[in-house]
This record gives structure tokens, C-alpha cells and sequence, in this order.
């Protein structure tokens, strides 16, 4: 089991003073997520903050006229973002009493929420047993477990999912999920990887058969 060498990497090395985990209220927790998705840590930092002083909760932001919110996502690019979370909010004050749902198919049903982003909310919002699969974990689970093909297609998503899965514990879910995340972020980067000080090299397929150039594989072009 790799999650508690995660977590115990994660108790020494791990990020636990964000602004979206104090208060890990559920709003901020999927504003963040959203935030993310295409966007690295450090820069959600300040936008992040700016937003939840104006809107500090999903009925506000509901109820702020679109050209508020999408002022407040200026500068982090890719609006669909910004409109999508609008829109979801909306949809939770009509179908789910003005909360996030707690159900996973209910919350991917959301715009702008894909079953990873889904899964990582319900795992630290509310602490519930989601895997994640976003960008970051694919090349750690890809590496570690030593899967080959390009993440894109089918068969491998498949596999990469139930790999999440399986890995994912029962207690801890918040930092889990968190960690392997700063994982991937950070010491299983994309180019020059840091094995050396990685919780995992003992038993990473890629690192012993020396594939950590090759994980995850590329689109064929
Ligand atoms: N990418 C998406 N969610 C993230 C998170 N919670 N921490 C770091 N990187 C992320």
C-alpha cells in the first residue's frame, strides 16, 4: 500500500497551510479545485483570496451578476472556468438546497466537475473515499505502477483508475489526497524527477527499470 508512505511523507513535506484548507469549507475546497485545474499553486494563491473576500460562499457567488465574477477571474485565463462555476452554482441553489452535493454522480453532473475534480472535492471537503486522477497523479501512478500507454486512451485510463482506487485508503482522505497530488507536483515532476527523496522509489517500476523518461507515454503523434 502506498498511502502511508504518502501520508507519512505528506506529514513531513506536505502543504498544509493553503488558503483553501483553513477553513476547508466545501465552497472553497471546489473553488480552488476549479481554480487548478489549469493553473499551478502559486498563483491561485492571491486570486483565491480576492474571491472569497467577495464571495465568500456558494449563494453569494450565485447571485453575483456574471461580469463580478468573471472581473474576479481576471488574469487566470481559461473563463469557460469562471462561467461554468457560475452556472453550478446556480444549479446547487435550484436542485441541491444551496449546497454542494455530497453524491458523486450529482456533483460530476455540475459544469466545469469531471469525475476527478469530483472526486478530489468529496475526498477533501467531506472526507468521503474518491480517487483522484488529474494530470499530476496520472504520471505518479503511471510511474510507480508501470503502466505504458498514452493516458488519453481507454484501456489505460481504465487502468490508471482502478490503480487510484485500490490505492486509496480509508482514513485520511483530505491529506491523501493532497499528497499525492504534491507529489506529482513537486518531487515526481515531468522532466528530472528528485527519486532520490521520494516515499515511493523502493518499489516504483519506473525507477527500476529505469523508465521515468518514457512515463507516462506521449500521445503517438
Ligand atoms: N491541482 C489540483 N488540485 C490541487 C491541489 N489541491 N493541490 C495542488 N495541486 C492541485
Amino acid at each position: 500500500m502506498i498511502a502511508g508512505r504518502l501520508l507519512a511523507w505528506y506529514d513531513l513535506h506536505g502543504r498544509k497551510d493553503l488558503p483553501w484548507q483553513h477553513p476547508r469549507t466545501p465552497y472553497r475546497v471546489w473553488l480552488s479545485e476549479i481554480m487548478l485545474q489549469q493553473t499551478q499553486v502559486a498563483t491561485v494563491i492571491g486570486y483565491f483570496e480576492r474571491f472569497v473576500a467577495a464571495l465568500p460562499d456558494l449563494p453569494s457567488l450565485a447571485a453575483a451578476p456574471q461580469d463580478d465574477v468573471l472581473a474576479l477571474w481576471a488574469g487566470l485565463g481559461y473563463y469557460s472556468r469562471a462561467r461554468n462555476l457560475h452556472r453550478a452554482a446556480k444549479l446547487c441553489i435550484e436542485r441541491h438546497g444551496g449546497e454542494l452535493p455530497r453524491d458523486i454522480a450529482a456533483l460530476s453532473d455540475l459544469p466545469g466537475i469531471g469525475r476527478s475534480t469530483a472526486g478530489a472535492i468529496l475526498a477533501q471537503a467531506f472526507g468521503l473515499r474518491h480517487p483522484i486522477l488529474d494530470g499530476n497523479v496520472k504520471r505518479v501512478l503511471s510511474r510507480y505502477h508501470g503502466v505504458h500507454g498514452w493516458a488519453g486512451a481507454t484501456r489505460t485510463a481504465e487502468i490508471l483508475w482502478a490503480h487510484a482506487e485500490a490505492n486509496t485508503p480509508n482514513e485520511r482522505l483530505a491529506d491523501y489526497t493532497q499528497a499525492i497530488m504534491d507529489l506529482g507536483a513537486t518531487l515526481c515532476a515531468r522532466s528530472r524527477p528528485r527519486c532520490d527523496a521520494c516515499p515511493l522509489k523502493e518499489d516504483c517500476v519506473a525507477r527500476r527499470d529505469g523508465l521515468t523518461v518514457l512515463l507516462p507515454t506521449k500521445k503517438a503523434p
